[in-house]
């Protein structure tokens, strides 16, 4: 199997993080996934920090993870949904690495979000369904011009969207 790190990118609720630890199981890689790099290293969580120290420094610290981690190879990495606002990213992590979009409909996410909105501070709000809308209208493109691969993920398996991509990274030369 190729040794290009598997990157797997998308908006929260996607299950980026689900689906890269079952794909390194699998694959018996390492996995690693920015939003606990960031959470390791600065003992916070991704709300404190958002909390304390603001949106714009998160991005930083984001993006000082990604350098780091984009260095590995062999290795399943799981983003965070916010990746795609920085090309900076996207060109390190492509480095060394395939960038497979886990793309779903608002429903889908909609739906996968409903249990998990309190952890994640831009949703932290009573009309989130609205935020997810607007972030997800001003994301879209960015998230396709930064995949090599689109994964659909709707009303599929985990099981099913791991076979997938397992199938697409093992035919790269
Ligand atoms: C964010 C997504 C979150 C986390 C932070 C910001 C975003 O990660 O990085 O709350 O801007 O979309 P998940 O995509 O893993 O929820």
């Amino acid at each position: 199997m190729n040794d290009k790190n598997i990157v797997l990118i998308g908006f929260m609720g996607t299950g980026k993080t689900t689906i890269g630890k079952a794909l390194a199981k699998l694959l018996n890689r390492t996995f690693v996934d920015t939003d606990f790099c960031i959470e390791e290293k600065w003992e916070m969580s991704i709300e404190e920090i958002f909390e304390s120290r603001g949106e714009k420094a998160f991005r930083q610290l984001e993006n000082d993870i990604i350098v780091q981690v984009s260095k590995l190879e062999n290795t399943v990495i799981s983003t965070g949904g916010g990746i795609v606002l920085n090309q900076n990213n996207i060109n390190h992590l492509r480095a060394n690495g395939k960038l497979y979009l886990l793309n779903g409909d608002m429903e889908t996410i909609i739906s996968n979000l409903k249990s998990s909105t309190s952890n994640r501070p831009l949703l932290n709000t009573k009309d989130w369904i609205t935020k997810v809308r607007d972030l997800l209208s001003f994301r879209r493109d960015l998230y396709y011009s930064s995949a090599d691969f689109i994964i659909d993920i709707n009303k599929k398996s985990i099981t099913n969207i791991v076979d997938e991509i397992i199938e697409i990274h093992g035919n790269l030369q």
